[in-house]
């Protein structure tokens, strides 16, 4: 910050100045994941600035989750997750792939409710017009770092009170008899619009994953679709192959 003094450049607004030099110095490595930030008071003294700029830089950056607040602590460099890795062949659940890895899964909940189906969840779940799905839309969390938003849609005869899922969906549908065998999953890549960002705390236009599984029950039956978006910092999806006859 040293470098960046009030009355240098023209026409782009402070704050945004002082925003792009905090950039650039953790892409630079200036300042790393954990750092702590000099105080509001110290960044104003340095750089010449008011404190209501660098608080709007400083609040901006904490928006976009590349800063953290602690209350009674001050501002930090958010830590870098430790990537995920998934194998691409096993059908998993959220809960039990963190599980796995020592990791606590967590939902926070976006909406949870009965509907009418839209015209794609219809075709998916073979469903007419007249029934109902039950739809899920949850934050996906582990250790209380937010990795994926989840949007898992089915026939509400399938799950006719989706109060039920308190934690695990694949739980509630074991115990339904009704947990999928097989599915198959498609991935592409996104980048995040506004709002997925903002709740997965990363940047606007970030990078992510589109995950849509279609699952299964041994039967054939559809019993599951859904719509995911991951962070795209956070998951390496890892395959095995094996040459082919
Ligand atoms: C994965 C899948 C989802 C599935 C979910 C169930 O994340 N991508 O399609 O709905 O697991 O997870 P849980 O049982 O933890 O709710």
């Amino acid at each position: 910050l040293a470098g960046l003094r009030a009355g240098e450049g023209q026409g782009t607004p402070l704050y945004l100045r002082l925003r792009r030099s905090i950039e650039d110095a953790l892409s630079h490595g200036v300042i790393r994941p954990g750092d702590a930030l000099p105080s509001e008071r110290e960044i104003a003294a340095r750089t010449e600035m008011s404190r209501v700029t660098v608080r709007k830089a400083v609040q901006d950056l904490v928006a976009s989750g590349l800063l953290i607040q602690r209350h009674g602590s001050g501002t930090f460099v958010a830590p870098r997750v430790d990537r995920v890795e998934q194998s691409l062949s096993r059908l998993t659940s959220f809960t039990q792939d963190m599980a796995r890895r020592g990791m606590t899964a967590h939902s926070e909940w976006i909406d949870r409710g009965i509907y009418p189906p839209s015209p794609d969840e219809m075709m998916v779940l073979g469903l007419s017009s007249r029934e109902l799905v039950a739809r899920l839309s949850r934050l996906r969390l582990a250790n209380d770092t937010p990795l994926a938003i989840e949007r898992a849609t089915l026939s509400s005869d399938v799950l006719p009170d989706p109060g039920t899922v308190t934690s695990s969906l694949y739980t509630v549908l074991q115990r339904t008899g009704k947990r999928p065998v097989r599915a198959v999953q498609r991935i592409s890549a996104t980048n995040l619009e506004e709002a997925d960002a903002a709740l997965l705390r990363v940047p606007a236009g970030a990078a992510g994953l589109s995950i849509e599984r279609i699952s299964y029950l041994a039967s054939g039956r559809v019993i599951e679709f859904t719509r995911s978006i991951y962070r795209g910092d956070t998951y390496d999806f890892v395959a095995e192959l094996r040459l082919a006859e």
